[in-house]
């Protein structure tokens, strides 16, 4: 763009701000409804939804639920949900078998949501913490991540959601050589039309907290993820990860969180023009819900201003908790 620049008084910059007539036509970014992809949790059992005290106004729902709100959420025009399980700590295991098991809590919810409310995307998690032991993304042998027999399970778990009938596959694990490897088994399944999101630049952030309390990671995972998810002070890192992921067949990358992470998702839309999404993670739900609640700012607006930020930034969509409130307040005129 070349700057032109007239000087003051031909320039000034409060004449197109003056009106809120002027302000709309002169307004860069838009947040749709259709930018919105809802996170929720589900868990097994009936009964009623289970809050989470870290993310007040989010809670753990029955299968019963979840398809109650999925039919909500496509009324209120979201155009996508992502399944978060969280999983009886009796069914997670070293090996983390339940989370091929065709019959396990998410692949029954999205075949629920599928037969009931076609309408909506099903995104999925891919990846182990919710039926690892050990809480952690990949298979943990002594102590140590591996990555290759990571991979081999996250296939097997791919191809049980793409049978379960999911839309989109979000592999949020951060191993090496996933996507291609989902990629290929998916085509040799016959699943070619399943659309993979990649959690490609993943970094290892504290502002998960609320969410490893959300699907009861936290008591299991002993240590961190640095050895996986990405180091928060690099840049040029996530450029060459999404550059990766999209060349072994992703066709939507993310950049996770959001809100601290606007940067990369700038220099991600830029550099490769892909559909590029960010997650807007429990930790930054829970620090604009938490001051909101307290009468420190008004939630309302600021959650507003939050997901426009991401619109500012190159995104095409955003994961975020706040995506009902958020389309019903799009609704309103
Ligand atoms: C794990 C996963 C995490 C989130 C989504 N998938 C947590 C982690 O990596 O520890 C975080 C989402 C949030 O904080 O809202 N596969």
């Amino acid at each position: 763009m070349q700057p032109i620049f007239a000087p003051y008084p031909q320039s000034r910059f409060r004449r197109t701000r003056r009106t809120a007539a002027l302000r709309a036509l002169t307004q860069e970014n838009t947040l749709t409804v259709g930018d919105l992809i809802w996170p929720v949790f589900i868990r097994d059992g009936g009964g009623p939804d289970q809050p989470i005290a870290s993310m007040p106004g989010v809670a753990r729902l029955s299968l019963d639920r979840v398809v109650e709100v999925a039919a909500e959420a496509a009324d209120l025009g979201i155009p996508a949900i992502c399944l978060f399980p969280y999983i009886d700590p009796a069914l997670k295991t070293p090996d983390c078998h339940e989370a091929w098991n065709p019959e396990n809590l998410a692949n029954r919810a999205i075949r629920a949501i599928k037969a009931q409310v076609p309408g909506i995307a099903v995104m999925t998690d891919v990846a182990l913490d919710p039926y690892n032991a050990y809480g952690h993304d990949g298979l943990v042998v002594d102590g140590v991540i591996l990555n290759d027999e990571t991979v081999a399970a996250l296939v097997k778990m791919t191809l049980a959601q793409a049978e379960a009938g999911a839309d989109i596959l979000g592999p949020s694990d951060m191993m090496d050589g996933r996507i291609g490897a989902m990629r290929l088994a998916l085509e040799g399944a016959g699943h070619k039309d399943v659309a993979i999101l990649s959690y490609a630049a993943k970094y290892a952030s504290a502002f998960y907290g609320p969410f490893r309390d959300a699907v009861g990671a936290s008591g299991a995972l002993k240590g961190d993820k640095k050895t996986y998810q990405m180091n928060p002070a690099n840049s040029d890192e996530a450029l060459r990860l999404v550059a990766r992921d999209l060349a072994e067949g992703a066709d939507m990358v993310m950049v996770k969180p959001g809100m601290p992470y606007l940067d990369i998702c700038r220099r991600v839309k830029d550099a490769f023009g892909a559909p590029t999404y960010a997650y807007q993670v429990s930790g930054e739900y829970a620090m604009i819900r938490g001051a909101a609640l307290n009468g420190w700012i008004d939630g309302e607006k600021a959650m507003l201003e939050s997901l426009m930020a991401f619109k500012r930034a190159g995104c095409d969509g955003i994961l975020t908790y706040f995506a009902p409130e958020v389309a019903r307040l799009l609704r309103t005129p």
